[in-house]
């Protein structure tokens, strides 16, 4: 159910033909300006080739299908990305080598979900970026079938890790919960070194940026109202798809926990 989730809700859109709208001085500047545009061609880049990777390791053929799609629109928002980068002629550091990982499935679990905290601020911020009227809304709505496959990737993922985990032979279950443990611990601890301006390698990286992104996309906003915020547009963008699917969790619980102690 969760692989034909992916693969019926596909959507065909070719980034080669994307028309980016002519932006005058004041909207180039806040576009090149943006500083996420490093940190986001390389996750997009990592992403797909550990999804690629992990696709290769599915012994079920609809689940592989289903790993390799999702592996190429990791891949397509790359292009997305480097169009735009070009077409604004946006500078970015040097692209680091994305060689797959030695263990697929660590690739596949910190990618699933690290897009389940990176989605989850990103389905808000994008809100505040479309309500502001900060940027043109056509450059913004270029950005709507990427952020829907977010929604998408992280739905598909929490199923697939429901199901995997349920199908697992008992013994294997408590190795199984470790590792996600230690995924979770890493991501934790990787995003404290992003809001430092520190990535996990030391390099100094030009995140931090659900924290200011809001004053970015020209719009305050308390920590409280873009928690609230985040927390809508998830649900709004959960809300179409097959009730049986589960949804995420875990980071709108710890979101609802926090607005209620900002209070
Ligand atoms: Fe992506
Ligand atoms: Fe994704």
């Amino acid at each position: 159910m969760f692989c034909n989730m992916l693969l019926q809700t596909h959507n065909p859109y070719r980034p080669a033909v994307i028309e980016w709208p002519k932006l005058d001085r004041e909207a180039l500047a806040r576009v090149t300006g943006l500083p996420i545009w490093d940190i986001a061609v390389q996750t997009e880049g990592r992403a797909s080739a550990r999804v690629a990777a992990f696709a290769q390791t599915a012994r079920d053929a609809l689940l592989r299908e289903a790993l390799t799609m999702d592996g190429a629109e990791e891949a397509r928002h790359k292009v997305v990305l480097s169009r735009l980068v070009e077409a604004y002629g946006i500078a970015l550091a040097p692209e680091p080598e994305y060689g797959a990982p030695t263990d697929t499935e660590w690739g596949w679990l910190v990618t699933g979900y690290s897009e389940c905290i990176d989605s989850f601020f990103a389905f808000g911020l994008f809100e505040v970026a479309r309500r502001s009227g900060y940027f043109p809304l056509e450059l913004v709505e270029t950005f709507e079938p990427v952020i829907q496959e977010e929604a998408r990737h992280i739905l598909f993922f929490v199923n697939w890790a429901a199901w995997y985990r349920s199908n697992l032979p008992w013994w294997r279950k408590p190795w199984f919960a470790i590792k996600e443990l230690a995924v979770w611990t890493f991501l934790v601890w990787e995003r404290i070194g992003i809001a430092r301006g520190i990535d996990s390698k030391g390099a100094a990286q030009d995140a931090n940026f659900t924290m200011n992104g809001t004053a970015a996309v020209g719009v305050e906003l308390s920590a409280g109202q873009m928690i609230e915020l985040c927390l809508e547009e998830n649900a709004r963008r959960m809300s179409g798809y097959d009730r049986r699917l589960l949804r995420p969790q875990l980071v709108p619980r710890v979101a609802r926990l926090a607005r209620r102690w900002l209070r």
